[in-house]
């Protein structure tokens, strides 16, 4: 039985596009939908090339009701991936879910994350902590940011010349790398 997959994404969709290509590719599951919940976001492009229409996602159906979990429910979703969605998963969508949310986050947690840790404030953190490497975690998404079990990791090394922009170069290109092949490990062994 082909697994789905659901994607949430609230950026550039990059990561998102990683994944639809690579399960393009693999029988054992499908990208089944992509949503995101800022109208403005590359990833509607990205989703439309690859034949699906991204959901946009409201807090009317994320926060102030279960219609989204409903949604996934319905149409058997069997693991949710976060690939830069930024708003905070209400609990009871990770009661719904539970062991079935995963997200990739920019730095080697438990270092550099939390509230507040995403994007190009991650990457300064590095920075500005001196860090002789930098990567990116694949965890379970729990109650608390950043804090679910670590599945995944790969990191690279940095040049103390290297900016926080060209940390970020560096730590996207392992994230292309890895996370399309760690979900589909999650997924269908
Ligand atoms: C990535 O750096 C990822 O680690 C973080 O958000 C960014 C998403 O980038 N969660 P994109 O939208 O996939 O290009």
């Amino acid at each position: 039985m082909t697994k789905k997959i659901a994607i949430l994404a609230s950026g550039g969709g990059s990561n998102a596009e990683q994944l639809m290509r690579h399960f393009e590719q693999t029988d054992c599951a499908e990208v089944s939908m992509v949503a995101c919940n800022r109208k403005e976001a590359g990833v509607y492009a990205k989703a439309a090339a690859y034949g699906l229409e991204c959901k946009h996602l409201t807090r009317a159906d994320f926060y102030e009701s279960d219609r989204f979990a409903q949604l996934l429910i319905q149409e058997k979703i069997d693991l949710v991936v976060l690939a830069g969605f930024l708003w905070f998963i209400p609990p009871a969508f990770i009661e719904t879910f539970r062991g079935k949310i995963v997200n990739i986050h920019p730095s080697l947690l438990p270092k550099h994350g939390g509230k507040g840790m995403y994007g190009h404030h991650v990457h300064e953190a590095v920075k500005a902590a001196g860090e002789l490497e930098s990567g990116m975690t694949v965890h379970w998404v729990n109650e608390k940011y950043d804090e679910g079990g670590i599945i995944f990791q790969d990191k690279v090394a940095l040049l103390d010349t290297d900016s926080p922009e060209e940390i970020g170069r560096k730590v996207l290109v392992l994230e292309h790398k890895n996370y399309a092949k760690v979900v589909e490990k999650l997924i269908c062994s």
